[in-house]
């Protein structure tokens, strides 16, 4: 629905010097991680800001993520892991229209080039990390020197889980009231958990067929079981700020697991179907289970793709990657 008085730019506007220009002819690549949802973003209350149904809490993964930089240039151009795209490309319009919401367009031209060390659009939250380094690189260029909790509200207009890559270790993205959207915002948790990891089994890194935005507001438009979602996450994020809180490692992972389960039921409740496993995702989840059976603690989410996130601790790491050979193990508190 999108039936706010407010657009992004008005918004923005507000926070915004009178003449926004660049400060230099070009920045440093700015970096910022991607992350992992324990309690998931799933579905919006207002599409133009991105203002979604409940608040979410993430993981963020360390050294995988984003780099970019903005430098002043001849025309508008935007690079992609080295290659230049086509300004009709779908990634090229969404970077130049979330820069139009800054700059004064007429005055100068730019060359964005980022960087994703995790696949692109696979459900590795590559929005995540790309709307956040983006905002960070346009902070940075314009002199804007906003605020972290306005960067936040910003990077969210983007994608909303770039609201939580704007930190690192563990973030709460409260969902908020206002209207113009500015109370809904990520902060950093000021707990850390050292021996945490996260494990990225790849199933496939091709991009998914449908986007987390269609996906999301596929299964709000249609799906009867949605209902239940908002009370599933808020009684998910409760249970995850205790697991925190006591260093509760079997019901952070409990939690996690049966919040994304949940999330997934939404989605193939939907209509049509909205189905993002592949056969060896599920043969992942079932080698979860039976290492579980076997008494090993691990637990596994999954975002909007067919990837596997595996969560376990250190004292797992040697069973867990006898089970996955191919294992990316992230240790998110370093
Ligand atoms: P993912 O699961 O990877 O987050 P999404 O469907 O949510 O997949 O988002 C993918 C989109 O995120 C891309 O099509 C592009 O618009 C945007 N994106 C990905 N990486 C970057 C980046 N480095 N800079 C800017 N935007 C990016
Ligand atoms: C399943 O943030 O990619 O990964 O706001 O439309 O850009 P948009 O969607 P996006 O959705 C992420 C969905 C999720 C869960 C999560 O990261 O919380
Ligand atoms: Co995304």
């Amino acid at each position: 629905s999108s039936n706010s008085v407010f657009t992004k730019q008005s918004v923005i506007s507000q926070y915004l010097p009178a003449s926004v220009k660049p400060i230099t002819d070009t920045i440093e690549p700015v970096f910022a991680p991607s992350n992992i949802a324990l309690c998931k973003y799933w579905g919006k209350r207002e599409a133009e800001l991105n203002l979604p149904v409940n608040s979410s809490l993430s993981i963020s993964l360390a050294h995988l993520g984003s780099k970019t930089a903005i430098s002043v240039a001849e025309e508008d151009q935007v690079w992609l892991n080295g290659i230049r795209l086509l300004a009709e490309d779908k990634f090229s319009r969404k970077v130049i229209a979330f820069i139009d919401l800054f700059r004064r367009a007429d005055e100068h031209c730019v060359k964005v080039e980022t960087a994703n060390n995790i696949p692109t659009a696979a459900g590795l939250a590559s929005s995540a990390s790309g709307f956040a380094a983006l905002m960070l690189a346009v902070d940075r260029f314009y002199g804007l020197d906003l605020d972290l909790k306005v960067l936040s509200a910003f990077a969210r207009m983007g994608s909303g889980s770039a609201s939580r890559s704007l930190y690192e270790g563990f973030v709460e993205w409260q969902m908020g009231v206002r209207e113009d959207g500015m109370d809904s915002f990520a902060l950093p948790l000021d707990s850390r958990w050292a021996d945490l990891r996260i494990g990225l089994v790849k199933v496939s890194t091709g991009e998914k067929a449908v986007d987390s935005r269609s996906g999301m507001n596929r299964t709000v438009d249609t799906a009867h079981l949605y209902q239940s979602w908002p009370l599933q996450a808020a009684a998910d994020l409760q249970r995850l700020h205790q697991a925190i809180t006591d260093q509760n490692f079997t019901l952070l992972g409990e939690t996690a697991e049966q919040n994304a389960l949940s999330m997934h039921a939404t989605m193939i409740a939907s209509w049509p179907p909205l189905l993002y496993w592949q056969p060896d995702s599920v043969a992942a989840m079932q080698s979860i289970w039976q290492a579980r059976a076997e008494g090993i603690e691990l637990y596994f989410t999954m975002d909007a793709g067919p990837n596997i996130k595996l969560l376990f601790t250190a004292d797992a790491e040697a069973a867990v990657k006898q089970r996955f050979p191919d294992l990316e193990i992230v240790a998110p508190f370093g």
